[in-house]
């Protein structure tokens, strides 16, 4: 099922026929160049180049591991189409950002940050002298902001468009209009000094063979295709549905390491949980193993894993052992591991979702939910890139037919809020843009709400100063919105202290399930009585007195003994400090602090979190004030067996109940004070 494809050619108006030249042979068989000649996309690489030079836009089709995103940017690089502009790389992840970028500049040989840079969410690493960034799809969003026109870009490539993300969604639409205005200014109405700019290229990359509407979008643009070196895989299927994913993934890996012949395995799972237990699970019983038997060497990789453990999935396995990665689908497409033999697909992953008839309001959850027919395809191609390979699917060949082709853009399923906020300060309105697929009005509504109810558009839909100010900062709008209120209520340092941790992709807490008691009575002490917001603050000051105090190896004593997670607690003070740079330029003092008075915190979360108020119930639930949903309070939770009049929450979570998680206790008359509800007499 995994056959090769046509070669590189050109398939629209195939006027050029694009012939692959040998692959060169070199002395050194491993060094970076060699293997970089080595890769399919290298035979084509003139011509591929030359398709570039004379296309505004090209879509560029191939398999993934093929070379695309690490060596189009340096081909254009090396031949100088880019002028003296820079190239930008787009990618849907923050971890393929940042490890491409440090492949790149080691195969340019250069430091990360020089020629070769990233940027990402909280995380920049570029100079004057950078030429090829690889940039969060929503980076180059965040861009777009100061500078409409991408004027520093001469070169923009959209990598994974495949995966149809929010942000690539807006990118592809703007960047429409952006070539339009810089290639052609006579045509442009009202971009007066777009004339000055160089000319845009935009290229279009993905692993999957969905180019025609990429293609029909930007007015037939040529789609060429890299001939992959895909081998042989054989697909296994189980007879019945697996329930329990996890302890299938277990079962079968076990399976394959005691009966199979060396090759590294590469097991598929939907998030960091799920990536945890079974960590802990094949360590366990490969301590049992005979002696004898290779010893195994797990990998596990996900969005929220540090840097430095995510280098280690690169490496070769020591000889006699077989390394087995547990991945997210960020080993979809997005980044390539040598070795792997055999793949085990849960046929699970994570997605994002707004669920606006439960919520009534404009915020995503995260919903694990079966992948699609080409996520399927995929996963398995990952086992045939060196040589025949097979797939063990944990699910049934029913399954897989029911799956669906392809998931829907996130433009048609996630929260609008934050994108619409986006474009009205590029004075633009969701409901007027060209997309590829077209938002649904409901969500456009439920945005429009959230917005005013924020207060950063009035009644009229226009966007207000404090919108505006909103939209300065990295963070989801209610966050931002509590940050903007802590100028009023004199607690942007203790806000910024909050916001910081809740925006770091690790979670402060463990949660243990071997030492639960004992990480309960740690976590006493800082227990806050209004609840978790002021929880996570009374960390962040004990940690700031030992971090003043003590050196690097008591700082991380000190976080095992109190069960907190010192990566969090790293994580927030860099994002403290980022998000500190954007209150200086904009006249927020960072230091203005609330002392031992806390209440003027809570009164700014709750300006962000209006629309996640809820007020309990005779029964001991809790209704939402804006919606219609009955929720409980997480078990996670420092209140959660405490009944409070008003609790305000960072998020709700689904599963046998709709849990808030991340919650404190506000008096009602906080809620009542916000502005639009008060307007409303509410
Ligand atoms: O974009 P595409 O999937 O076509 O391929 P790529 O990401 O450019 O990867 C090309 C090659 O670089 C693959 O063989 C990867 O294994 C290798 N690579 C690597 O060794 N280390 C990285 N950090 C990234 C890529
Ligand atoms: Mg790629």
């Amino acid at each position: 099922m995994m056959s090769p494809r046509p070669g590189l050619e050109a398939r629209k108006k195939a006027r050029v026929s694009i012939s692959a030249k040998n692959t060169p042979k070199s002395v050194q068989p491993n060094s970076m160049q060699d293997q970089r000649n080595e890769l399919p996309i290298a035979s084509g690489k003139e011509a591929l180049v030359e398709e570039i030079r004379r296309n505004d836009v090209t879509i560029l089709i191939g398999e993934t591991g093929s070379g695309k995103t690490t060596q189009v940017p340096q081909y254009l690089l090396e031949s100088g189409i880019a002028g003296s502009g820079m190239i930008a790389v787009t990618q849907p992840r923050k971890v393929a950002a940042t490890s491409l970028a440090a492949r790149v500049a080691a195969e340019q040989d250069v430091s990360v940050g020089d020629l070769v840079g990233y940027s990402v969410r909280f995380n920049e690493a570029s100079s004057a002298k950078t030429r090829i960034k690889y940039a969060t799809d929503g980076m180059l969003v965040r861009e777009l902001l100061g500078d409409p026109m991408l004027s520093r870009y001469s070169v923009v490539i959209i990598d994974e468009a495949h995966e149809r993300t929010l942000r690539t969604d807006l990118l592809i639409t703007n960047l429409k209009t952006i070539q339009k205005a810089r290639n052609s200014p006579k045509d442009a109405k009202g971009k007066g000094s777009a004339s000055q700019l160089n000319p845009l290229k935009i290229v279009v990359m993905s692993a999957t063979l969905d180019a025609e509407k990429f293609s029909r979008f930007y007015d037939n643009a040529k789609i060429l295709y890299v001939k992959g070196r895909q081998h042989p895989v054989a697909v296994y299927h189980t007879a019945v549905s697996q329930p329990d994913y996890v302890d299938a993934a277990l079962r079968t890996f076990f399976q394959i390491h005691t009966d199979q012949p060396p090759g590294d395995v590469l097991i598929f799972l939907p998030g960091q949980e799920d990536i945890e237990s079974l960590d802990k699970s094949i360590k366990l019983y490969a301590d049992r193993l005979p002696r004898d038997n290779p010893g195994i060497t797990v990998c596990p990789m996900y969005a929220a894993l540090p840097a430095s453990q995510q280098a280690e999935i690169f490496s070769p396995a020591t000889p006699n052992t077989r390394k087995c990665i547990l991945a997210t689908n960020i080993a979809e497409t997005s980044i390539t591991i040598p070795g792997i033999k055999y793949v085990i697909d849960t046929g699970k992953c994570k997605e994002k979702r707004y669920v606006a008839r439960e919520t009534g309001t404009g915020f995503d959850t995260l919903l694990t939910r079966d992948i699609t027919k080409s996520s399927a395809m995929q996963r398995a191609g990952r086992a045939g890139r060196e040589g025949s390979g097979f797939c063990f699917r944990l699910y049934t060949e029913e399954s897989f037919h029911a799956m669906p082709d392809t998931a829907e853009p996130e433009i048609r399923r996630c929260s609008l809020t934050s994108s619409l906020l986006q474009l009205k300060c590029l004075g633009q309105d969701l409901e007027d843009l060209d997309f590829m697929d077209k938002p649904d009005q409901e969500a456009i509504g439920a945005a429009l709400k959230s917005l005013y109810l924020l207060g950063a558009l009035d009644s009229k839909k226009c966007l207000t100063e404090l919108g505006r100010d909103m939209a300065a900062f990295p963070l989801e709008p209610n966050l931002a919105r509590a940050v903007v209120a802590s100028r009023e209520f004199g607690c942007t340092s203790e806000v910024l202290d909050i916001i910081s941790v809740l925006s770091a992709t690790s979670k402060l807490f463990y949660d243990s399930t071997d030492e639960r008691d004992a990480a309960q009575e740690a976590r006493r002490k800082f227990r806050h009585i209004s609840g978790d917001h002021l929880t996570i603050l009374n960390v962040v000051r004990a940690f700031r007195e030992i971090w003043a105090s003590e050196g690097k190896a008591a700082r991380r004593d000190w976080c095992r003994k109190q069960f907190v997670n010192d990566r969090c607690l790293l994580e927030a003070q860099n994002i403290r400090n980022q998000l500190q740079e954007v209150c200086a330029r904009m006249g927020i003092d960072r230091r203005t602090s609330c002392g031992e008075n806390e209440q003027p915190v809570l009164k700014s979360l709750v300006r962000g979190l209006v629309q996640h108020a809820a007020f309990l119930q005779p029964d001991g639930s809790y209704k939402q004030l804006m919606g219609p949903s009955i929720v409980k309070i997480h078990p996670s939770s420092s209140l959660c067996d405490k009944k409070v009049p008003v609790i305000i929450y960072d998020e709700l979570v689904y599963t046998s109940h709709i849990y808030a998680r991340g919650v404190s206790a506000v008096p009602r008359s906080f809620v009542a004070e916000v502005p639009v509800l008060n307007h409303k007499g509410a």
